[in-house]
């Protein structure tokens, strides 16, 4: 792994990945710019989802008041998991209470062969963003600490998924189906957004993202098998290259207990772990090699004060002050989270003290 270029050394959020020593456990939020902040609602107002998204002082005014209030340790780049299947070919939109929905599913291998895979550099809107976040957090924080810019995209099954589907998916018949009976579609629309991906990622890594984190949300509908013989090599493939660029990636999932060994297989610097594993026997699961990140069930913050403060020292009393655990969630706020809990689970996290 190469390490980063200074200044990201100066983020106990970078070191954290890294797995080398921090002053205090570095703390940010699953979807901490959305619905649930009074501040982004009234930004959404005025425009729709992908209009934010593709309009960088937007997006990165999103980002940076999201940090701001919140005072977490890094900025995530607010942007979607869908954006690459623009330049790909695939349309889609975004349908109030209902989620992302493709107008033309990719089901056959006439339809994979017919992706683009060459026109990466229309998703720089992204770039331009984090180049605006990383501008803005330039200068180190009173406490000294850069604060840490994540850039992010989608793992090849989780996307695929979407494509296939179109849309969220209960049981993921479609995406299944092409896993199981048309191997060339499958491994075809693998490599195509592998290649995507990268590119995507690169773009963010050159704008100033310190970290890149692969969300592949839905691969806790897979089974240990299925994962290893049809996303495992792939997304190998797409964490090499990004490591490669220079930054840790963050490899995050949910529903992932009994796929945790495999995942950690893919060479990520960190795992995301979701909550349904205590944070103790989540990091036994990956070794002692890998950082992980995680993991307060989300709706843990909508508990009184003293059940959500005993659920946030149980993760950091599980940590033990551990080089390489980054405090998260172990999914997204969901809108109706009350911002003022949020809040305090960060001072909470900045200011405990392991019992001796
Ligand atoms: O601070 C942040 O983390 C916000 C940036 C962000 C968004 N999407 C904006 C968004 C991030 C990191 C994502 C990633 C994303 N997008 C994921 C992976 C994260 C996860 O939760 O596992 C997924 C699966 C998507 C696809 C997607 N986008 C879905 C399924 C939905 C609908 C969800 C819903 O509850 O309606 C979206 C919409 C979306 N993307 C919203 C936000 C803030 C909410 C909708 C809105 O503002 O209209």
């Amino acid at each position: 792994m190469h390490e980063p270029a200074s200044p990201s050394n100066g983020s106990r959020f970078v070191r954290a990945c890294l797995r080398q020593p921090v002053d205090r456990t570095p703390v940010w939020f699953l979807r901490q710019a959305g619905r649930y902040m009074p501040e982004y609602m009234a930004v959404r107002k005025h425009h729709t989802l992908l209009e934010i998204c593709r309009t960088p002082q937007v997006a990165a005014e999103v980002t940076i008041t999201a940090a701001e209030r919140l005072g977490v340790d890094a900025a995530i780049i607010f942007a979607d998991l869908l954006l690459p299947f623009t330049p790909m070919g695939v349309d889609f939109e975004f349908v109030a209470g209902e989620g992302p929905q493709v107008h033309t599913p990719i089901r056959t291998l006439a339809q994979v062969q017919a992706l683009r895979t060459d026109r990466v550099e229309e998703l720089s809107y992204v770039a331009r963003s984090i180049e605006l976040v990383t501008k803005h957090f330039a200068a180190p924080r009173s406490d000294g600490d850069q604060l840490g810019i994540i850039g992010f995209c989608g793992a090849p099954f989780t996307l695929a998924s979407y494509m296939i589907e179109g849309g969220s998916s209960r049981n993921y018949i479609e995406t299944k189906k092409m896993m199981y009976s048309d191997r060339a579609a499958w491994l075809l629309l693998m490599e195509k957004l592998v290649q995507v991906l990268t590119g995507y990622a690169q773009q963010q890594v050159e704008a100033g993202a310190d970290v890149i984190q692969v969300f592949d949300s839905w691969a806790g509908a897979l089974s240990v098998p299925d994962y290893r013989a049809f996303c495992l090599a792939p997304t190998t493939e797409l964490i090499h290259r990004i490591r490669n660029l220079g930054v840790p990636v963050i490899y995050f999932g949910v529903d992932t207990a009994s796929l945790l060994p495999a995942m950690r297989e893919t060479g990520a610097d960190v795992l995301g772990l979701d909550w349904r594993t205590p944070l103790e026997e989540g990091w036994k699961a990956v070794g002692p090699g890998c950082a992980v990140q995680g993991n307060l069930d989300p709706i843990t913050l909508f508990a009184p004060e003293d059940v959500l403060q005993m659920r946030v020292a149980e993760i950091l009393e599980q940590a033990a002050g551990r080089p390489g655990h980054i405090f998260n969630l172990g999914h997204g706020i969901v809108p109706g989270t009350p911002v003022e809990n949020v809040i305090r689970v960060v001072e909470w996290v900045k200011s405990f003290q392991l019992r001796s």
